[in-house]
């Protein structure tokens, strides 16, 4: 294991803690760190801490709101106080949905969103990446999605986050991996979690009014969505994206792939987009005398 010490972002429930939770069960040192512990989040604080005392492993709760450049220099500063310094590997996976027409999202709307899912992991990379290049080592892994790699409309909006961090992470990618630093990017198809209790929705509920037989499309779309994700039987499981981020994690550096699908729904499409986009990108730097960076470059 050469990369011990893991920052995770938004652990308070989903992903962000059953990765905290199966890292630290496989012998690393996790920052679990959510907003709010001394609020809404202290009884989900609380219990992820009982729990890593029950199971004798070395996790720790701390405040961290990706919104904040306060509050990440300070989750930053107790890091680095409590690790003389270094920290190997950081995830950016806090994130919030939203659904709804483009046409009924204020620009207020696409800031809330953009704030947490765009500004918030660029936030946080800015924070941790001196660390990680100054130790010529690292992973930074990005949750994105598949709606990072393909269009569903009535999700317009979410999904122009995590394109926007979709292309922030590849260029990332690019310019880490000469450094030693990895970006990877994780692509989850749909998993029952709490995102989809906690959707933004957009401020101009007068518009799908006048949209007619797209309004009632959509109604009928959000209808089915809500039922899958509840099924029971959804094959996707959370534990999925814990353990591909293990995975990442184990996976010696130099040698981890830019993106990983984790869907066994959906996940066929983004799949061929990415294989079809990576021939792309090779092209396109060579094409801009880059190769270079392709060389370098082991998907
Ligand atoms: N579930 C899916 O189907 C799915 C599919 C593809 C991608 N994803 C992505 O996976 C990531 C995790 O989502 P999830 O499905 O596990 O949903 P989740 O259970 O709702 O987890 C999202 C986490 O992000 C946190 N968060 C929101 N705003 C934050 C802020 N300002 N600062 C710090 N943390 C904040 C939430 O904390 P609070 O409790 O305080 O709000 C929560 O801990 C997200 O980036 C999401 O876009 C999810």
């Amino acid at each position: 294991m050469s990369l011990k010490k893991i920052l995770i972002t938004g652990a308070s429930s989903g992903f962000g803690k059953i990765a905290a939770q199966t890292l630290a069960l496989n012998g690393y040192i996790v920052f679990a760190t959510m907003r709010n512990i001394k609020g809404s989040n202290a009884q989900y604080a609380n219990e992820l801490e009982l729990w890593a005392k029950d199971n004798r492993v070395e996790l720790r709760v701390l405040e961290l709101d990706v919104t904040s450049d306060e509050s990440i220099a300070s989750a930053k500063e107790n890091v680095l106080n409590s690790t003389n310094g270094s920290i190997d590997v950081v995830i950016n996976n806090a994130g919030i949905f939203s659904g709804g027409l483009i046409e009924s999202f204020t620009i207020d709307d696409y800031k809330k969103i953009y704030e947490v899912n765009v500004f918030g992991a660029v936030r946080v990379a800015n924070a941790f990446l001196p660390v990680l290049r100054q130790q010529k080592a690292g992973l930074l892994i990005q949750v994105s999605s598949v709606l990072g790699r393909v269009v569903i409309p009535f999700g317009g909006v979410y999904d122009s986050s995590k394109f926007a961090l979709e292309a922030i992470s590849e260029s990332l990618y690019y310019e880490l991996k000469p450094l030693g630093v990895d970006v990877s990017i994780i692509e989850p198809g749909p998993f029952s979690t709490e995102l989809i209790q906690k959707v933004l929705q957009p401020s101009n509920q007068v518009v799908a009014t006048e949209y007619g037989v797209t309004a009632k499309l959509m109604g009928s779309y959000y209808e089915n969505y809500t039922q899958q994700m509840q099924d029971p039987n959804l094959p996707n499981k959370p534990q999925d994206v814990a353990d591909h981020i293990l995975k990442l994690v184990e996976t010696p550096n130099g040698k981890r792939p830019l993106r990983v699908v984790v869907d066994k729904v959906t996940g066929g499409v983004a799949e061929v987009i990415n294989e079809t986009a990576s021939k792309v990108q090779e092209s396109i730097l060579r094409d801009f005398g880059l190769s270079e960076l392709i060389i370098n470059v082991e998907n």
